[in-house]
């Protein structure tokens, strides 16, 4: 059914859209990897949305998991019950979770398990006898979520911006970002050390003792296309962290669930965070799922003090998301599907190159695993951004979709006002051939965006 057939308002819709603009298509159908919307049109779902969709669409284990689920039990409040579909998903969480992670948390989505990680670090704080830590330190062109305590953290300016009164106040360092921030003197492992030593110069400055923690996303998504840190530079945060008595808050709701090639994207680092959060590749889009998983030592400071944990939402340890999500990742494991996520990631990584290695607006393009970002730039060599209001990634987006392609824009990639970026993040049952459709619709897309937005300039 189209829009304008559902009885709706004159503009087809009743619901507040994110942008009030042109129609949207309706998504009528999705299998694999593709989108059918209901004129007829395919999509190739290059981003799985926001980068959720990691075993494409329709899979019909996930729904036989949900449906049987339903049949047991569709809701139990967790002020009287806990579940057998949550304590097996936390059970699965833990026994492949980072090193010392040991107890899990189950929300409804990336922006909940922040809000989790934030209180939770507070709580611990406090437990401890440590109220006088109330600060957190992140870093800017981050993103970890939308509501308020998760876009406090946040770091992205424009997301920032019309907020900002209501926004407790955190303290951000740079970014590890080296297509920007590198100079040109350094190697990478420098670079990673004067970006991590950003963080010990933040802490000295507010003094150490009133901080709670440190929050950053190992791999920069939404905010940033795909940016991967340093080599070593996440080992140094954790020493400086560890050296501080500051909690290591890894946000892995985009970059984690195998989008990068591993379970988790610190496993690369070689480091384990205190607590983290995962979302999105969780349950797949199959139901909407978060977590947010902590060490034993956080847990127990709660246990053996006030034991109980000051937060908590009606749907937390939902059973049917936390069915959809076991199964989810026991698809992943049985079908082998993290190989396949590192082969085509390569394969994505090298056909972008190709195509568009010499292109005079195609500034970087970066990732790890099915989890690739392309930065756009007016001019390679200065790597200057286009003019915010050309709005470049939002018109690649476009131009992706009127060739059958879902490509995920974002915007303020340079400094959180200007900068764009494209990410791509395809599902982690892609074959080869698809990943040529991608590069070759992404080709033209980027041509045909790039001259219109000359047009209009
Ligand atoms: C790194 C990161 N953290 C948190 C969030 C918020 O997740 P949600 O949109 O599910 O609330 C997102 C969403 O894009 C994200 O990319």
């Amino acid at each position: 059914m189209r829009p304008e057939e559902m009885g709706g308002a004159a503009n087809g819709s009743r619901i507040l859209h994110r942008s009030i603009g042109p129609k949207l298509p309706v998504a009528v159908e999705g299998r694999g990897g593709i989108i059918r919307d209901a004129d007829g049109n395919t999509y190739i779902d290059a981003s799985g949305g926001a980068a959720v969709s990691c075993l494409g669409h329709g899979h019909p284990d996930i729904l036989a998991a949900i449906r049987a689920q339903l049949e047991k039990l569709e809701y139990a409040h967790t002020s009287f019950f806990t579940t057998e579909a949550a304590e097996a998903l936390a059970d699965d969480l833990v026994a492949h979770a980072p090193l010392g992670i040991a107890r899990v948390y189950l929300v409804s989505g990336g922006s909940e398990a922040m809000e989790t990680a934030l209180k939770l670090a507070r709580q611990y704080c406090v437990e401890r006898g440590e109220e006088k830590r109330t600060r957190f330190v992140a870093r800017r062109q981050s993103y970890h979520g939308n509501t308020l305590g998760a876009l406090s953290v946040g770091g992205h300016a424009g997301r920032r911006a019309m907020f900002a009164p209501l926004l407790f106040e955190a303290h951000h360092i740079e970014p590890c970002y080296a297509y920007r921030h590198r100079r040109p003197e350094e190697d990478d492992e420098a670079y990673g050390a004067r970006a991590a030593n950003a963080l010990e110069e933040k802490l000295l400055a507010l003094g150490p003792e009133t901080v709670i923690g440190f929050v950053a996303e190992p791999v920069v998504g939404a905010t940033a296309g795909a940016v991967t840190p340093a080599p070593g530079y996440f080992k140094r945060i954790r020493e400086i962290c560890d050296r501080y008595g500051i909690l290591l808050i890894l946000d892995e709701v985009m970059c984690g669930m195998g989008r990068t090639g591993t379970l988790h994207a610190s496993e690369q680092e070689g480091i384990a965070p205190d607590i983290m959060t995962i979302a999105k590749g969780l349950g797949g889009g199959y139901q909407p799922i978060g977590a947010t998983l902590m060490t034993e030592t956080i847990y127990e400071a709660i246990a053996s003090g006030s034991g109980s944990f000051r937060h908590g939402h009606t749907y937390i340890g939902h059973p049917v998301p936390a069915a959809a999500a076991l199964a989810v990742q026991q698809v992943i494991r049985r079908d082998n599907l993290l190989e396949n996520v590192r082969e085509r990631g390569e394969e994505l990584q090298t056909g972008l190159e190709e195509r568009f290695g010499n292109h005079p607006h195609v500034g970087e393009v970066r990732g790890r695993g099915l989890f690739r970002g392309m930065e756009l730039v007016a001019e390679r060599g200065s790597k200057e951004p286009f003019a915010a209001e050309l709005d470049v990634a939002g018109r690649i987006k476009r131009a992706a979709m009127a060739r059958g392609l879902c490509v995920y824009p974002g915007q303020g990639t340079a400094d959180g006002s200007r900068g764009d970026h494209v990410l791509m993040a395809p599902p982690f049952i892609v074959d080869s051939e698809t990943i040529g459709a991608i590069v070759e619709r992404l080709g033209d897309a980027v041509d045909a965006a790039i001259d219109e937005a000359r047009r209009a300039s």
